[in-house]
């Protein structure tokens, strides 16, 4: 059993990886189009909010099928989401803007959508600082109410997403909609 848990985790990893290994292809290969930031900054964001998604349909796939598993890969999910937030940011700032950051700063402040990332990230930040089992013992029944800043964080992400968006809804809605029945489910159960 601790051997599988030790595989399912490993693969789940590995899983979490490919998506990055793909971008790194497609930047070789020339394959990302004729604005390659934008695109790199758009696939980071989609990964960011796919896999904060997987991450908050653990404890709702447990309720429903009675699986474990999902919430053992929790925090492997949502360590990944952040990193590829952290990654989505680091090209905006580096490769999008340049480190100008009286540019970026303009942007934070006058932009409704780089406002509600900038949030969502920023709500995220302790989250991943603080998933380890040192923080975890430390903090004791305040780790669990921490970790309910991932509600917000995920609402953000999404209409950080709705509002960057200028005519077609339907991805960011699709997202919205998942985060609806996600956070609908746990409410029901409460
Ligand atoms: C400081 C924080 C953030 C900044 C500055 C930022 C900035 C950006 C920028 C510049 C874009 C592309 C806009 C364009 O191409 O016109 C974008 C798109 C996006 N971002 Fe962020 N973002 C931040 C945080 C986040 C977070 C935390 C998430 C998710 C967890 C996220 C998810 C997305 C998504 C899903 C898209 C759209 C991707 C697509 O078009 O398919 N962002 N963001």
């Amino acid at each position: 059993m601790v051997l599988s848990e030790r595989w399912l985790k490993r693969s789940v990893f590995l899983l979490c990886l490919a998506p990055l290994g793909w971008l790194l292809a497609q930047a070789l290969l020339g394959g990302l189009g004729a604005n390659p930031i934008e695109a790199i900054i758009r696939f980071l964001g989609d990964w960011a909010l796919r896999l904060l998604l997987l991450t908050l349909a653990a404890t709702p796939l447990r309720l429903l099928t009675g699986w474990t598993w999902p919430v053992r890969l929790r925090r492997l999910l949502g360590l990944f989401s952040f990193g590829y937030a952290v990654l989505h940011l680091l090209v905006y700032t580096a490769l999008d803007q340049f480190f100008a950051w009286a540019a970026i700063w303009e942007d934070i402040v006058e932009r409704p959508f780089i406002t509600t990332g900038m949030l969502a990230w920023l709500l995220l930040l302790p989250l991943a600082l603080s998933s380890n089992h040192a923080s975890m013992r430390r903090l004791g029944r305040r780790w669990k109410q921490l970790h309910r800043l991932i509600y917000p964080a995920a609402v953000l992400a999404v209409i950080h997403f709705t509002l960057m968006v200028k005519a077609d809804l339907r991805e960011p809605l699709l997202y919205g909609a998942i985060l609806t029945g996600l956070l609908g489910l746990r409410f029901i159960r409460r």
